[in-house]
């Protein structure tokens, strides 16, 4: 059983490592990112209510979101363990996370965080943007989501240093290449 958290700003390629990752190690993808947009797209209560959050580059508020993640959590096959992508952002959700885990008898192995500068990160998603579809992916929205990940995310990065499970990762290289480094620390703490 392994429970990983991936890290980083916004275009940092959270959801790109995360689906090497399910492949190599039959770890289980839990995006809160994935869920709201579906949520969005099915036209729910929740979707309607997170909409403008996200367009506007903010983030949704904590009682939401690990709502959807304690009922999403149990759903889940499980067998090889969790990748959690984009969550948690805040601390509340860090507490929020230890705590249905451990009500269930897991923790967390390891918070990778993918370092990417501001410029890659907003290159990557006016890149992106061209195609997505998403209504976050525009200049504004993207300078508003750096900012918010700085400012309420970043700290998230202490509370796993102090518990020792802080993982650095280069994150501007090649997909690939980071992939690399991410394959070695998953396979160092097995
Ligand atoms: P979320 O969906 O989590 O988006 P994000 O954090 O802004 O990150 P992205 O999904 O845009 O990027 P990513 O890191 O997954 O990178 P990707 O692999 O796609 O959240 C969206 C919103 O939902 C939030 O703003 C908030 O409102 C809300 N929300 C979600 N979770 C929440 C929570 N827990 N609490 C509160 N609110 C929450 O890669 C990006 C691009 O770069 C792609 O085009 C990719 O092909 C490319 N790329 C990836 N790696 C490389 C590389 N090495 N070299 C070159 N290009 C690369
Ligand atoms: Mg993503």
């Amino acid at each position: 059983m392994l429970n990983i958290v991936i890290f980083g700003g916004p275009g940092s390629g959270k959801g790109t490592q995360s689906a090497l990752i399910v492949e190599k190690f039959g770890l289980e993808h839990l995006s809160t990112g994935d869920l709201l947009r579906a949520e969005m797209t099915a036209g729910t209560e929740l979707g309607k209510v997170v909409q403008s959050y996200i367009s506007q580059g903010n983030l949704v508020p904590d009682k939401w979101i690990i709502n959807i993640l304690s009922k999403t959590i149990d759903s889940l096959k499980d067998k090889n363990g969790v990748i959690f992508d984009g969550f948690p952002r805040t601390i509340a959700q860090a507490e929020a996370l230890e705590e249905i885990l451990g009500s269930r008898k897991k923790s967390i192995a390891m918070l990778l965080d993918l370092q990417v500068t501001d410029e890659v990160l907003q290159q990557r998603m006016l890149f992106r943007s061209k195609t997505s579809g998403r209504s976050d992916d525009n200049p504004e929205t993207i300078m508003k989501r750096i900012e918010v990940y700085h400012e309420i995310t970043a700290p998230v990065i202490e509370y796993y240093k102090n518990k020792g499970l802080y993982q650095p990762i280069p994150g501007t290289g090649t997909v690939e290449g980071t992939f690399a480094e991410i394959s070695r620390c998953i396979s160092n703490y097995k």
